[in-house]
């Protein structure tokens, strides 16, 4: 159990965000496996404000989609605050902010990780956000820029006296991006330096791996990001495996089908017929893995039509 200033959340393993991934669908099927809490891929401030329609969906949630944080990304205190208006209409149970997101075009801006070169700058956008929120506030961050400039300490002690109610922390440098080691001991001096709770970010694929970030960092909990993808049963696996100790057990291919089945039904619930169908083939792989023929993935991401899409899943469960 872990709680983020007043909402409580059933489990310490998070569902971290990811852009283009991270949709009402994606949600609600890694909760089915136990998510203790989701978010929102980052929305930018400034897209909030001009409402644009993509930004509208990202918003959508329901009552099983609890609890949620939204993530906001931004670097303008002003623009940030007409955001944070427009949220309140919204029932989110968490303020995410980025400021760790290496994408060449937002830190040329000075957001995502931008931020983690101007600390003070930060502290005060965080600020902010806490006086003008109605709910929690969090911040994600990165170890710092670059190997010789790591600041997680600095800016997490900045964001704590803020008056942020929890942070995120990906233990790469911006440089990194996705790639290269972890470093679990800037995660173990951040949560050392804090009372808030840290979540802990960076490589979290598989049960051992998740269990490795905990013993390693002694964080408050876990965010799971590319292991969940094609994977939601690695919340599952990794609360027996957290719980026991022992190697869990896998799903078998009954099982991967059910869930691809579950996952495009939610997918065109959500997005209609063909964009659920579109969404839904960069899933496929992910879901069968290596084990599967090239020809039978291609074939999937040719696919347009939800029959189709059953006939390709039916086809990696029963291979002809
Ligand atoms: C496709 C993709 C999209 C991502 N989008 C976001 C995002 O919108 N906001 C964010 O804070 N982090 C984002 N991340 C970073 C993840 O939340 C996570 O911190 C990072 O992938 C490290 O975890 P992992 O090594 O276990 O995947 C994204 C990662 C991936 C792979």
């Amino acid at each position: 159990m872990l709680s983020i200033g007043r909402v409580t959340v059933a489990s310490s393993l998070i569902l971290a965000p990811m852009a283009g991934i991270s949709d009402l669908p994606f949600r609600l099927l890694n909760r089915s496996f136990g998510c203790g809490l989701a978010f929102t891929e980052m929305i930018s401030a400034s897209s909030l404000v001009h409402r644009s329609k993509n930004t509208s969906k990202m918003l959508s949630t329901t009552t099983e989609d609890r609890p949620l944080g939204v993530q906001i990304l931004g670097g303008d205190p002003e623009i940030i605050k007409r955001a944070l208006e427009l949220i309140s209409e919204y029932a989110f149970d968490i303020i995410d902010f980025n400021a760790a997101c290496p994408v060449k075009k937002v830190v040329s801006r000075g957001e995502g990780a931008g931020l983690l070169r101007e600390p003070a700058k930060l502290q005060t956008l965080l600020k902010g956000m806490v006086e003008n929120a109605c709910v929690p506030v969090t911040a994600k961050i990165r170890s710092g820029w670059d190997e010789p400039s790591v600041n997680a300490v600095e800016i997490a002690l900045r964001a704590e006296d803020a008056g942020v109610s929890g942070l995120f922390i990906h233990g790469r440098t911006k440089v990194q991006g996705y790639s290269g080691r972890v470093d679990y001991s800037i995660i173990r001096e951040v949560k050392k330096s804090l009372k808030i709770p840290v979540i802990a970010s960076g490589d979290a694929l598989t049960p051992d791996l998740v269990k490795k970030l905990f013993d390693e960092t002694g964080c408050d909990g876990v965010a799971v990001a590319r292991g969940a993808l094609g994977n939601p049963w690695i919340f599952r696996e990794t609360a027996e495996h957290l719980r026991s100790g022992t190697v869990p057990r896998c799903p078998d291919g009954y099982e991967i089908a059910q869930t691809m089945r579950k996952h495009l039904a939610l997918n065109i619930a959500f997005h209609g017929e063909k964009t659920g169908v579109m969404l839904f083939r960069k899933f496929f792989p992910w879901y069968t893995g290596a084990a599967v023929v090239k020809e039978l993935k291609e074939r999937a991401f040719r696919t347009e039509t939800r029959d189709e899409m059953l006939r390709r899943i039916d086809e990696v469960s029963r291979p002809e």
